[in-house]
């Protein structure tokens, strides 16, 4: 991860507050890559993101994991603004064949959920040895339907956040922290 300079953004940018620094990032990612390396030493996972708010979070918990294995994405779209519209189209499905394969689906933010239960259902007929969910962070409080998440980074607010890949109206992802923002004002 590229360390920067927080007051740089200051100015460009429009959050109320920063919730999650860099330093506390980087802490939390290096600990879970740690534990799916342990998990599956010796098994050559795959882990699958979805683009485009998971870029980040997985650029970096995939270096921090010290066992081989592959990266696969997926494109889908949930959102419009900041509510969710209900419904998840895949725009761009794997390439990889996971029949078989121990899939970690690496998310950057759970929210309402139905975007991680559509997308595990849709995994799951593919008939992979094994599924698990790695997100960084988890907006408990907004779930509206129940999805497991076998490893969370961070437990936050429900409010709206933007950084470290997430967006708001495709803005704000190259913050290297995550932030809070007020909608209207962003
Ligand atoms: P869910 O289907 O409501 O759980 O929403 C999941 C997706 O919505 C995430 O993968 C994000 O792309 C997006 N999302 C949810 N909450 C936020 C947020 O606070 N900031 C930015 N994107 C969000």
């Amino acid at each position: 991860m590229i360390m920067a300079d927080e007051t740089a953004y200051q100015e460009q940018f429009r959050y109320t507050r920063i919730l999650l620094r860099q330093e506390r990032i980087q802490t939390r990612v290096r600990e879970m890559g740690a534990e799916l390396s342990r998990r599956f030493r010796g098994e050559k996972p795959l882990l699958i993101t979805l683009l485009k708010g998971g870029f980040i979070f997985l650029a970096d918990l995939c270096r921090a994991m010290t066992i081989p294995h592959e990266l696969d994405f997926m494109l889908v779209r949930s959102y419009e603004g900041t509510t969710t519209t209900g419904t998840v189209q895949i725009i761009m499905d794997l390439k990889t064949n996971i029949e078989g394969r121990h899939v970690v689906l690496v998310e950057d933010i759970v929210d309402t959920g139905l975007t991680l239960e559509y997308i595990r259902d849709h995994l799951a007929l593919r008939k992979p040895a094994s599924l698990m969910v790695c997100c960084l962070l988890d907006k408990k409080e907004a779930r509206e339907v129940d999805v497991p998440l076998e490893m969370v980074g961070f437990t936050v607010e429900n409010e709206y956040l933007v950084g470290y890949g997430l967006d708001y109206n495709q803005l704000y992802r190259n913050l290297p922290f995550v932030a809070a923002i007020d909608p209207d004002q962003a």
